[in-house]
């Protein structure tokens, strides 16, 4: 047998916000989920959920369901185990179809470069829109492209002049555009800049459970560009395993576009626009530099070098208040900040006040 460390043992895995292995987390900062208590239809669907048989593996009603409400053929509509299952598969059907580069946002979500670095794809950060527009269009061959509107982890949107540059682009060069679409639900301010012909052209990904704070429920689903449905799209259906969507998550998602479960998320978007207010003042009171954004999570500098940021979410962690150091973003000496209650913004400005050492005050980044 050939030990991992014979083989070069494989890489730990991108890192993400939430459980870490260690004690209980009281407040969490670190993780995007929709920290609100679920409507109730939701939690009976959930409980309801069938448990004693397999679900249907084709999912027709579910697909249906979901293609009804994209006004889409039912075709586009491939179920996932959530997002970062879906990221890995497309970025497998990419590399069987020979694309050899990945365009990642950067910063951005880890999975799409750890994906492309798993299967020996070429990981190209792109930092500026403009970055990203000239590389595409001075490709030599056609690329995998990540995008993720809104960002994560900066809250950032970019405007519908973008998209449209970027669309034709990548139409006239064979890219292909992969649209992850996780907080577009908990956009709280403005509105979706990506027109219907531009997103008909792109891969979406959708994974509601951040915008439900369900977030331990693996489920999701891709819809197809329109070219792909006939081709690429049943290629994609064919790289699952069978039965990819538990019973769970088939309920979540039949629920999910309901007319109950959309009231609730809008009622929460409403409160979760005031408790980021709340928390945006408390953490420049602290002294926190904070970068604009358009979604309930955001991007915080604490007033510390780098070198002790770490100990201090270390301090926090302790007394069970954990955020997101954002140094595997590359912004060491950030963090991210996801919007809680009020009663979690109390416990965090008390303890970072209680663990200040002697003479941080005048110890500037
Ligand atoms: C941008 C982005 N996409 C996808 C995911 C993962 O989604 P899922 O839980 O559906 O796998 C996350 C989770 O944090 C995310 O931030």
């Amino acid at each position: 047998m050939v030990s991992h460390e014979a083989m070069g043992a494989p890489a730990a895995g991108p890192e993400h916000g939430g459980p870490d292995g260690g004690a209980d987390i009281l407040y969490d900062f670190s993780t995007n989920a929709n920290p609100l208590p679920l409507p109730p239809g939701l939690q009976r669907a959930l409980a309801e959920a069938d448990r004693r048989h397999y679900p249907d593996p084709h999912y027709q009603a579910l697909c249906a369901r979901l293609a009804e409400h994209h006004a889409v053929a039912p075709a586009r509509v491939l179920p996932t185990a959530g997002s970062s299952e879906a990221i890995r598969r497309l970025t497998l059907l990419a590399h069987l179809q020979g694309l050899g580069t990945a365009w990642v946002p950067s910063p951005g979500y880890g999975d799409y470069a750890a994906a492309a670095e798993a299967l020996g794809l070429r990981v190209q950060g792109w930092p500026a829109p403009a970055t990203l527009l000239d590389g595409l269009d001075r490709a030599a061959s056609p690329a995998l492209v990540w995008l993720n509107e809104p960002c994560n982890p900066t809250g950032v949107s970019l405007p519908t002049h973008f998209w449209q540059t970027l669309a034709e682009i990548a139409w006239q060069r064979g890219h292909w555009l992969v649209l992850d679409r996780a907080y577009e639900p908990l956009r709280l301010e403005g509105s979706d800049p990506i027109t219907g012909s531009v997103a008909a052209r792109c891969w979406q990904l959708w994974s509601p459970n951040k915008a439900l704070g369900l977030t331990g429920i693996r489920a999701g689903y891709v819809l197809a560009p329109v070219e792909a449905a006939d081709d690429l799209g049943p290629r994609l259906r064919a790289l699952a395993p069978s039965w990819v969507l538990s019973a769970e998550g088939v309920q979540m998602l039949l629920a999910w576009w309901g007319e109950e479960v959309q009231g609730w998320l809008q009622e929460s978007r409403r409160t979760l626009e005031q408790w980021r207010t709340m928390q945006r003042n408390l953490l420049a009171d602290l002294g926190w530099a904070q970068r604009a954004t358009v979604t309930p999570f955001w991007l915080a500098r604490p007033p510390l070098p780098a070198r002790l940021l770490g100990l201090r979410l270390q301090q926090l962690r302790a007394a069970g208040i954990k955020l997101r150091d954002a140094t595997s973003f590359g912004l060491p000496g950030w963090v991210r900040v996801a919007t809680r209650p009020p009663e979690a913004q109390r416990a965090l400005a008390l303890v970072w006040h209680a663990s200040r050492w002697k003479g941080e005050e005048g110890d500037t980044p």
